[in-house]
């Protein structure tokens, strides 16, 4: 597969490159902690598990997510890319100071092969502040800019051999583009916007376009407004795959598993208020009013779905305050601050403030989420279904606004008139169940009646075997066969001896 980053140079695009290395030939290198191997901690796809269901015995069974059916391998997927500015890749990664020296050493050579081609710049759609890094832009229309972006794609699937082709913007968040009948809500309005030399299409919209004329699969990791109506009419035109918006990597990922927690308890979120400082490129960039506005729209959704779920605790038009503030402080570099404060009504008036302080490596966290886009996008492109009535029914692909993505993007794009999901559990369980349903697994419903109810757990176990499976919920001091004692505290899954003696209170 062929991995096309707009913004390859970028702390996200370097840091992606240099991933796939590290773990492409199982690099290891010194750090103050001791030796550090190449991993996908981060990674869905690559670092987690799905419950297939129960053994024989009643046990969990769990695989990696990437065993359940065939995905692309990560060591098989060849990167290109554009940006604006020209600095190698390998110098990329120096500037982005995101990797311990001692990875940086060891791919540097590698890296700095890679140059990424021109790009669309229009500095009127990115900060002001990037100015001084755009030394490597294509010239000519909007139009021509598009020719060449169709031309570069071209060239490097013929160059590379690769079978499908993934573009993924992973460049500076831009400013929304106006949307405007005439301008951008058809496909054709589009297509002569785009020659007339419109100043409202964007260059991620042009990347866009090109992608999906050339019917590769296009993503985008910014919040800014690509999907114009016109480029989803295109996508349908064409039978492209689009997915977006916007990484869902740390503050926002937390807050849709923390608002559902709250919600769906019973517990009514009544102030949201975010705060974030980083010093990157990034952060630089949404520095500006109109990139930061973008962001900001981006982050503010993400709660609707599971305020809505609950009448209990909210009138129709009621809605918790919700505040996003984001600020640029160089020092920190790539290790982003956010500080998040959830104030929720308890019982009987009562309050409950809960605090959260996260401090982490921003690219450490987005990094593999490009990678499971890709990965998830490619596999979504090969998934088809059909009904089982009337008999010989067409199978048909998804339509092209991939939602399974939504999983990893913070304003999930849906298909038009369908539900947008934010909450993370119903975003996963919806990737393990479709994965499943494709090796002819039933959906997981958690029932487990076995284990709840006083029945058989399988025909030919005998006594023993169902003891010793029993699990034990064990809190305090477990008195051990050989006579000593162990501090216990949490679910066990019980052993023979523990099972037998653990009494729990
Ligand atoms: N945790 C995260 O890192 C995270 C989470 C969510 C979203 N994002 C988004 O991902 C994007 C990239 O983040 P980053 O930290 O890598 O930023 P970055 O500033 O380090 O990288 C962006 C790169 O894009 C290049 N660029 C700008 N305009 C371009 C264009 N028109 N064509 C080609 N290249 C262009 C820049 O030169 C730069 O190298 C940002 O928009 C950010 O908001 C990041």
């Amino acid at each position: 597969m062929g991995l096309m980053l707009v913004g390859w140079g970028g702390n996200n695009g370097s840091t992606l490159t240099a991933a796939l290395e590290a773990n492409k030939h199982s690099l290891e290198w010194r750090t103050r902690h001791g030796v550090q191997k190449a991993n996908w901690y981060g990674s869905i796809t690559q670092s987690s598990t799905v419950l297939l269901g129960s053994d024989a015995s009643g046990q969990d069974v769990y695989i990696p997510m990437n065993e359940l059916v065939p995905m692309v391998n990560p060591n098989d997927i060849v990167v290109d890319g554009w940006d604006i500015s020209s600095l190698n890749i390998g110098e990329s990664m120096k500037r982005a100071q995101v990797l311990e020296v001692g990875l940086q050493d060891q791919v540097y050579k590698r890296l700095a092969q890679m140059r990424p081609r021109p790009s669309i710049y229009d500095p009127d759609f990115i900060a002001a502040n990037q100015a001084e890094r755009a030394d490597n832009t294509i010239q000519g229309t909007r139009y021509e800019q598009y020719q060449q972006i169709v031309k570069d794609i071209r060239e490097f699937k013929q160059q590379s051999g690769v079978d499908k082709v993934v573009i993924l913007w992973t460049a500076n968040t831009e400013r929304f583009a106006e949307v405007k009948d005439g301008l951008n809500t058809t496909m054709a309005d589009l297509e002569r916007s785009l020659k007339q030399n419109h100043s409202e299409i964007s260059p991620s919209t042009i990347f866009a376009m090109a992608a999906i004329a050339e019917n590769c699969i296009y993503i985008n990791g910014s919040p800014q407004n690509t999907f114009v109506p016109g480029v989803i009419e295109m996508a349908e035109h064409y039978g492209a795959f689009i997915a977006g918006d916007d990484f869902k990597s740390g503050q926002t990922k937390l807050k849709s598993v923390l608002v559902d927690f709250l919600v769906s308890a019973g517990i009514k979120p009544v102030s949201i208020v975010s705060y974030n400082h980083l010093g990157n490129n990034d952060g630089k960039n949404l520095s500006a009013p109109q990139q930061f506005r973008s962001k900001e729209i981006s982050k503010s959704n993400v709660v609707d779905d599971m305020v809505a779920s609950n009448h209990i605790l909210y009138g129709a038009d009621e809605h918790p305050d919700h505040c996003v503030v984001i600020k640029y402080v160089p020092y920190v570099g790539d290790s982003k601050r956010a500080m998040d404060e959830y104030t929720s009504q308890i019982m009987l008036g009562g309050h409950n403030t809960l605090v959260i302080h996260n401090t982490c490596e921003d690219s450490l966290l987005a990094t593999p989420l490009i990678l499971d886009l890709a990965i998830l996008g490619e596999l979504c492109s090969r998934i088809q279904i059909r009904r089982k009535e009337p008999a010989g029914a067409e199978f048909v692909p998804f339509r092209s606004v991939l939602s399974l993505l939504s999983y990893l993007c913070k304003a999930p794009l849906v298909p038009h008139g369908t539900p947008v999901v934010n909450s993370l559990f119903r975003q996963r369980t919806a990737i393990e169940n479709i994965l499943r349903a494709c090796v002819g697994l039933p959906p997981l419903s958690h029932m487990t009646l076995e284990h709840r109810f006083d029945l058989p757990i399988g025909e030919n176990q005998s006594e023993g075997v169902q003891h010793i499976v029993k699990k034990a919920r064990v809190n305090g001091t477990v008195p051990m066969a050989n006579g000593t004692s162990e501090k216990c505290n949490g679910v066990h899954n019980g052993d023979a001896h523990r099972s037998e003696k653990v009494s729990s209170h």
